[in-house]
C-alpha cells in the first residue's frame, strides 16, 4: 500500500517523484500496489501505470467535506433491499 509521495516545492518537476515510485515498487517486489493519493495528483500516478479502482470505498465522519475536497463521489442512492425470488429488487432501487 502506498500512501502518496509528496515533495517540497523546490524538488518538484525534476523527475524525483517518478524515481521514488520506481524505487519503492522495485524494493518491495510486490506484484500489485494499492495507492491512496489526493485530488490533482492522479495524472502523475496514471503516467506510472496506476488506474482508478472501481470498487474502492471509504467511510468518513464528514462525507460532505470529503466530497467537497474531491476525495469521494457524490452520495448516490444505494439499494440495500434483498432481491425477491424472481431476482428483482424493490422498485425504489
Ligand atoms: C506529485 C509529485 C509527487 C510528482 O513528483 P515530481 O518529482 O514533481 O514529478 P516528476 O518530475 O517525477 O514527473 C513525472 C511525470 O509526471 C507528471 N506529473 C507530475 N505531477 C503531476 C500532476 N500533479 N498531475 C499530472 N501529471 C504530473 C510530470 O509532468 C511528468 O510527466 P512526463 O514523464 O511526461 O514528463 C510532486 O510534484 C508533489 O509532491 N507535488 C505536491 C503536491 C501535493 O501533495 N501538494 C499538497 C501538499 S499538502
Amino acid at each position: 500500500m502506498i500512501f502518496d509521495v509528496v515533495l517540497l516545492p523546490e524538488y518538484q518537476g525534476r523527475g524525483i517523484g517518478k524515481q521514488i515510485m520506481k524505487f519503492l515498487t522495485e524494493l518491495s517486489k510486490a506484484p500489485a500496489f494499492l495507492l491512496y493519493t489526493m485530488p490533482g495528483k492522479e495524472g502523475f500516478y496514471a503516467k506510472l501505470g496506476y488506474r482508478k479502482m472501481k470498487t474502492a470505498m471509504a467511510k468518513f465522519p464528514d462525507p460532505g467535506m470529503q466530497q467537497k475536497a474531491g476525495y469521494i463521489e457524490r452520495l448516490a442512492p444505494v439499494c440495500l433491499g434483498a432481491a425477491n425470488s424472481f431476482g428483482r429488487r424493490p422498485a425504489r432501487c
